[in-house]
């Protein structure tokens, strides 16, 4: 009896090697382990912190097999190739209602959360700093609350942050400026506080920071990441004081910091960041002379410096229709400024 059983195992293992490697070899290998055991504990914790699920994500998150729930990726353990595991979630415009339960941090394996567009609100669990593996984190554009989630920044593995549109309050911690990271969003939240000077530490290719109130001035660290950073954005943070000196030390595509209260001029030098292709410094409250270097950039595509107290003469470049001046200082052009205006320009 037991003779015949191994020796049809032994068939079934010949015909799978031989004839139907994926398929059969897929179904016959064992769907559980403990860490699949630990995953389908965290997903029914997860979906009775769910309280409205309109497109039916979680509607077939029940029984073991948690590698076929909707929105949920497996892959061989990086440490155990012979057992799956939970590799990635991905519930990207679920308009899900729910929280982030605790148990979350038995997935150990996880590389990627992705939950943008959906209506996830409280906060971040502290069990996440068991996802030592955690790759990537997108959880923007949900209903996040409190302080910025400390947890983050025990992430070993992390390089993408999402937390842009949330309602994250409350100070930006330096050390977030530490972390490896290759992107950084946490544009559209409740953010107050300068830019730590540290954030020239930060090895981000992109960094968004905009709409939120972080007042102060650009850290002088900025220009220190000229290595890795194509670009930026801090458009409309309450920035205030002027441009660091050494511009040209970056090599920015993108570089956004309109609708702030900067000060002081634009300096020769921006003509030396030959990536440019976007720079963006209207509404702000510059003065003096646009510089002609502008117009050697060789890649500037678009270039916006309307509502500010630029005098003198536009660049021959920038004479061209459409190019929008407006509310400057520059003399015979119109829509600008009032003389008594440009006469109290901020220094
Ligand atoms: C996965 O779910 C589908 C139903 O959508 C089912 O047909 C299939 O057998 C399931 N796979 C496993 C391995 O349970
Ligand atoms: C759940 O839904 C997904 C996608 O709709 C499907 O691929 C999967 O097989 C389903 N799983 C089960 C257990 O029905
Ligand atoms: C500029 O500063 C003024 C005065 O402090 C403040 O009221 C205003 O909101 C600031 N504007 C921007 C765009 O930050
Ligand atoms: C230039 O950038 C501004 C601000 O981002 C945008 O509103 C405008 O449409 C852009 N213009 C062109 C020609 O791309």
């Amino acid at each position: 009896m037991k003779n015949s059983y191994l020796n049809l195992l032994c068939f079934w293992c010949l015909l799978c090697l031989l004839i139907f490697p994926t398929l059969f070899c897929q179904a016959s290998r064992p769907l559980s382990n403990p860490r699949l055991d630990n995953a389908y504990t965290a997903f029914q914790a997860w979906k009775r912190a769910i309280q409205s699920d309109p497109m039916e994500f979680t509607s077939n998150w029940s029984g073991p097999d948690v590698c076929n729930y909707s929105g949920v990726y497996c892959a061989s353990a990086p440490d155990d190739p012979q057992i799956t595991t939970v590799a990635g979630i991905d519930l990207n415009h679920g308009n899900i209602a729910g929280s982030l339960p605790e148990e979350l941090g038995l997935l150990t394996d996880l590389a990627l959360i992705h939950l943008n567009s959906n209506r996830f609100s409280g906060t971040i669990p502290e069990s996440f700093n068991n996802l030592q593996l955690l790759y990537e984190l997108d959880l923007s554009n949900n209903l996040f609350t409190g302080f910025f989630p400390s947890v983050i920044l025990s992430l070993p593995s992390l390089k993408f942050l999402d937390l842009r549109f949330n309602q994250f309050e409350d100070s930006v911690p330096s050390a977030l400026f530490d972390l490896k990271l290759d992107a950084l969003f946490i544009n559209d939240n409740k953010f107050r506080s300068s830019i730590p000077d540290n954030m020239g530490n930060s090895p981000v290719s992109v960094i968004v920071l905009a709409n939120n109130v972080l007042d102060g001035s650009i850290p002088s660290s900025f220009t220190n990441m000229g290595g890795t950073l194509d670009e930026i954005n801090l458009m409309s943070t309450g920035l205030s004081g002027s441009f660091p000196p050494d511009i040209d030390r970056l090599s920015l595509i993108v570089y956004d910091v309109g609708f702030n209260n900067l000060t002081g001029p634009l300096s020769e030098n921006f003509g030396e960041i030959k990536t440019l292709e976007q720079l963006h410094v209207s509404h702000n409250k510059l003065s003096g002379n646009i510089p002609a270097s502008i117009c050697s950039l060789p890649r500037l595509l678009n270039f916006t410096y309307s509502n500010n107290y630029f005098s003198g003469d536009l660049p021959p470049c920038l004479k061209f229709l459409g190019n929008d001046y407006s509310q400057n200082c520059f003399l015979g052009r119109p829509s600008q400024r009032s003389t008594l205006e440009c006469s109290s320009a901020p220094a």
